[in-house]
């Protein structure tokens, strides 16, 4: 996307310090924009905006838990001071584990849901105030969860609907005032936490992979791609979308059959 330049645009990524967030967030510093992150490890942040730094422009970088409003609202209202009206938004903090319904606490289910749904939420609600309207563009991050039923991820499967449902009801409420939300749905990303915790071994690796038409896992750089594009202005028409960017995976619901075809 290096012809989409984001000069001088304020952009401000909710759980952006690590994985397929922080490769959003390089993508938009490397195009120019001004770019704040939020997660909850100081440590992991201070590292983050360290790397932002390098590309030329400023950063800021928040220790911030999603699950608490007044947190996440003082970071936005914090970089909204900074730099003015916030014309990019992504909502991608998350928490996964595997573990059937039956090995999961009340707790253990919340947690995944108030960090991700809840989170959500109050990152979107607490940003409005702050947003350029109009021109913003909002994007969750959704996964292939959200639509497949997935065995030991009620937790994930549950969050992630909520997630792309919100994700429809505030383009429509929000629409009029000019702010686009949409999400972006990734298939499995090489070299991600999500991964390392889904597909822990090298066979795991290699049965996940065989389920993707295009043959092999996504990048960082290609989610960045899409959340640039949505956030660019030729995509001013489009609101409401959850889009896959998964080589494919969706089509099959994720799952690889191929093993049937010898019985
Ligand atoms: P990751 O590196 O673990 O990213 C999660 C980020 O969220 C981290 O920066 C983490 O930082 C932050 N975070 C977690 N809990 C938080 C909280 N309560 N408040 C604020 N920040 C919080 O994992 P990833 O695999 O790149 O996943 C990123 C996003 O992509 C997630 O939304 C995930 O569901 C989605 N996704 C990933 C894949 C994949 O293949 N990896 C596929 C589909 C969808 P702290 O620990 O410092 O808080
Ligand atoms: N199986 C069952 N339950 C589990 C679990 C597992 N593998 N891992 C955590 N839990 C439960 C805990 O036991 C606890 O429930 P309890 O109080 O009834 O015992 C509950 O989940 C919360 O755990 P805790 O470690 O206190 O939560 P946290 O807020 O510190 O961390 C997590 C949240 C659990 C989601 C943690 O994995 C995390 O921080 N993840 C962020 C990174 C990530 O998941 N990246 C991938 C994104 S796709």
């Amino acid at each position: 996307m290096s012809d989409i330049e984001f000069k001088g645009q304020t952009v401000f990524v909710a759980g952006g310090s690590s994985g397929i967030n922080l490769g959003i967030a390089r993508a938009f510093a490397r195009a120019g924009a001004k770019v704040a992150i939020a997660s909850r490890s100081q440590e992991r942040v201070d590292g983050a905006v360290a790397e932002l730094k390098s590309y030329g422009g400023p950063v800021l970088g928040f220790s911030a838990d999603v699950r608490d409003p007044l947190a996440i609202a003082q970071a936005l209202q914090q970089t909204h001071m900074a730099w003015g009206d916030i014309d990019v938004l992504i909502s991608g903090a998350a928490g996964n584990f595997v573990a059937p319904a039956l090995g999961m606490s009340a707790n253990g289910f919340r947690t995944v849901v108030d960090i991700d749904l809840n989170g959500t939420f109050h990152v979107l609600r607490a940003a409005h105030e702050f947003l350029r309207k109009p021109g913003a563009s909002i994007i969750n991050i959704s996964a292939p969860q959200a639509v497949n039923p997935t065995m030991f991820q009620s937790h994930v499967c549950a969050a992630k609907a909520g997630i792309d449902m919100l994700t429809r009801v505030l383009a429509m409420e929000w629409g009029p005032d000019g702010v686009r939300v949409n999400g972006i749905a990734p298939g499995p990303i090489a070299d991600t936490e999500g991964i390392r915790r889904l597909a822990p071994t090298p066979e795991d690796i290699a049965r996940m992979t065989s389920s993707i038409p295009l043959g092999r896992m996504g990048t960082t750089e290609e989610i960045a791609d899409m959340a640039m594009f949505l956030s660019s202005t030729r995509a001013q028409y489009v609101t409401g979308a959850v889009i896959p960017v998964d080589g494919g995976s969706a089509l099959s619901g994720g799952r690889n059959l191929g093993g049937a075809l010898n019985n």
